[in-house]
């Protein structure tokens, strides 16, 4: 069918195979090409010896090194946990003062807690912990229990008007809508009003203050900045928990509602709590 044919123009041996009359010439591959080929086949073959390579039915052989790169994770795994034991450690013993009087403690512990914040506080008070109705924001230096390492380490530990634990955060605003005359509540919210710098009828405003003196300072203040003894916010700012219309204000003194969080130290530990504290106090309104 097809004999040896040469290449008129090149000179070289054509395949024999021919198609619509062209011809595929026959070249040799490059010799370099060729030794490496067989360079990777040599190198393939010394591999599979030397390291795990060929699967069997429970595993793999073992190859001649003995290399397994679970026993290196492992390793690595090991020498972190190590280095982690010994931050968790001093973490665990020091007073928290000396714990961010430590910058690399202290980056740890605020790395520790920004997870544990992740898992565990998110969900009320927000991814970036900025809070919502209800919910305070973290990043303020606006703080109804206080903003010291000491007050949020109380806060975190034993939670907000958490029944089960005896040393929890506990206050109530009593329920106003018993005890004032609706007219009453409406002069003491238009005072509350006016305290932001919303001007608001005097008539109302002034009896209010006489009524906040007798009824709220003792718990917000005299000047109403709040009260940390009772976790009474500062109604004299713009940052509100409940809400700032006066509906809202009328609404919270008729029929008070209030916060709750759990506390932590059970579920998560004194460590990760000491750890938190670290990481809220970090955000921006530490004391
Ligand atoms: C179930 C909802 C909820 C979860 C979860 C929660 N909190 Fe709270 N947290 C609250 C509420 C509600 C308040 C405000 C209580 C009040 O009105 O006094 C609060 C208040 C606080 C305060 C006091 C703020 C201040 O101004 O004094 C801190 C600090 C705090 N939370 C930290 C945390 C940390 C840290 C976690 C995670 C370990 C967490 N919270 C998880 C609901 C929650
Ligand atoms: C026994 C203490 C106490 C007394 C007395 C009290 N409050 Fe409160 N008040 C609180 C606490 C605590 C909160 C916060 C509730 C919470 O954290 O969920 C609060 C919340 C509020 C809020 C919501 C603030 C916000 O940021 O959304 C308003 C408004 C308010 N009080 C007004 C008053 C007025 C007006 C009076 C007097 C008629 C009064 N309170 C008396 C303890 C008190």
């Amino acid at each position: 069918m097809s004999e040896k044919h040469i290449d008129e123009i090149s000179g070289v041996e054509t395949t024999g195979h021919v198609w619509d009359g062209i011809r595929e010439l026959n070249n040799p591959m490059p010799r370099w090409w060729v030794w490496t080929f067989y360079a990777t086949i040599v190198w393939a073959i010394g591999y599979a010896i030397a390291y795990p390579s060929i699967p069997l039915i429970t595993g793999a052989t073992k190859g001649l090194l003995g290399y397994s790169s679970r026993a290196d994770v492992t390793a690595e795994l090991n020498v972190a946990k190590l280095a982690q034991a010994v931050y968790l450690e001093k973490i665990a013993a020091l007073p928290l003062e000396q714990i961010v009087a430590d910058k690399e403690l202290e980056q740890f512990a605020v790395a520790g807690g920004a997870a544990a914040f992740k898992v565990n506080c998110t969900p009320c008070h927000g991814s970036g912990a900025a809070g919502g109705p209800g919910y305070p924001n973290l990043n303020d230096d606006d703080w109804l229990w206080g903003g010291d390492l000491q007050s949020i380490y109380t806060t975190v530990s034993h939670g907000i008007r958490y029944d089960t634990d005896p040393d929890t955060r506990v206050s109530e605003m009593p329920a106003f809508g018993d005890i004032l005359e609706p007219d009453q509540i409406r002069q003491v919210a238009a005072y509350v009003v006016s305290l932001t710098g919303t001007p608001h009828d005097p008539a109302m405003v002034e009896p209010g203050k006489q009524l906040f003196a007798d009824n709220c300072a003792s718990c917000h203040g005299e000047d109403a900045k709040g009260g940390r003894d009772f976790g009474a916010p500062n109604l004299a700012d713009a940052i509100w928990l409940k809400g700032s219309s006066e509906t809202a204000i009328i609404a919270q003194v008729t029929a008070p509602k209030h916060g709750v969080m759990p506390g932590w130290n059970v579920r998560l530990g004194d460590t990760t709590v000491k750890e938190l504290t670290v990481f809220v106090h970090s955000l921006g309104g530490g004391e």
